[in-house]
């Protein structure tokens, strides 16, 4: 099998995966997975990222502060990324952005002052960015409008209008396991809609496993069943969606 999988977003320093996390990383190859972006969540976990994309050449690191860790940090630890960033198989900064479900993580006016940080030195570093927006979607556009940044919002819980503007914005939209689910009117609805080529896929692994393996751990094989679900919705093959994706996931991140 060719492979084809390429998955945006990945979390293989989770807890969950202390176990075994190199035995489940060295069978993915065999299981069609030509690609994984770990995604960093504070200073640490982005430094774990960039090891696990030292120690496998398919993977790649993501550097950033997740909103729900961000209380530790004010908005001149951004700096602190500089370094993680200049890595040679680090290709975005994130994961970043705005989360007002777990408000009681962070307050809404620091999440707000570390993202703004952090996408200023995306836009300085003219690298993409990935952005995680639970329950904050007013904000976020507007300060996407208000930085224009490259990248892309991941695991898109948006509206269909939500998503126009997004790709007006220059922007990709990750779409995960939640388009298996039986209640993703929604997700549905933009993955019939947006241009294939802003589509990327992910798993936010070890989280959101799709159908039929929902609740369980999540790794990046399990892509197949979204892309699965995307093809039947777009009348195309799961192979024509994978592939397509993995040229996306390749032309914005920079990866040859
Ligand atoms: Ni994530």
């Amino acid at each position: 099998m060719e492979s084809l999988i390429f998955d945006t977003h990945a979390h293989y320093d989770a807890e969950a995966f202390a176990e075994d996390c190199s035995d489940v990383l060295a069978r993915l190859p065999e299981k069609g997975v030509c690609g994984i972006i770990n995604n960093g969540t504070d200073l640490e976990s982005s430094a774990v990222s960039i090891k696990l994309a030292e120690t496998y050449d398919y993977i790649y690191a993501a550097a950033g502060i997740h909103p729900e860790l961000a209380a530790a940090y004010r908005a001149e630890d951004v700096e602190k990324l500089r370094p993680l960033l200049a890595h040679p198989k680090t290709v975005a900064l994130g994961e970043i952005g705005l989360d007002y479900h777990y408000e009681d993580a962070c307050p809404r006016e620091q999440q707000k002052e570390i993202f703004e940080a952090q996408l200023r030195l995306a836009n300085e570093l003219e690298m993409p960015v990935i952005i995680h927006d639970r329950e904050a979607h007013g904000d976020t556009i507007d300060l996407l409008r208000k930085y224009r940044p490259k990248g892309t919002l991941h695991c898109f819980s948006g509206s269909v209008e939500m998503a126009r503007e997004i790709i007006q914005l220059g922007l990709y939209i990750g779409l995960g396991g939640v388009i298996t689910f039986k209640n993703a009117r929604h997700s549905v609805e933009v993955a019939a809609e947006i241009p294939l080529d802003r589509l990327l896929l992910e798993t936010d692994a070890p989280y959101m496993a799709p159908v039929p393996f929902r609740g369980k751990r999540c790794d990046s094989s399990m892509i197949v069943y979204v892309a699965d679900r995307i093809a039947q919705i777009r009348g195309l093959t799961t192979s024509e969606v994978l592939a397509a994706t993995r040229e996306n996931a390749r032309r914005l991140y920079k990866i040859s």
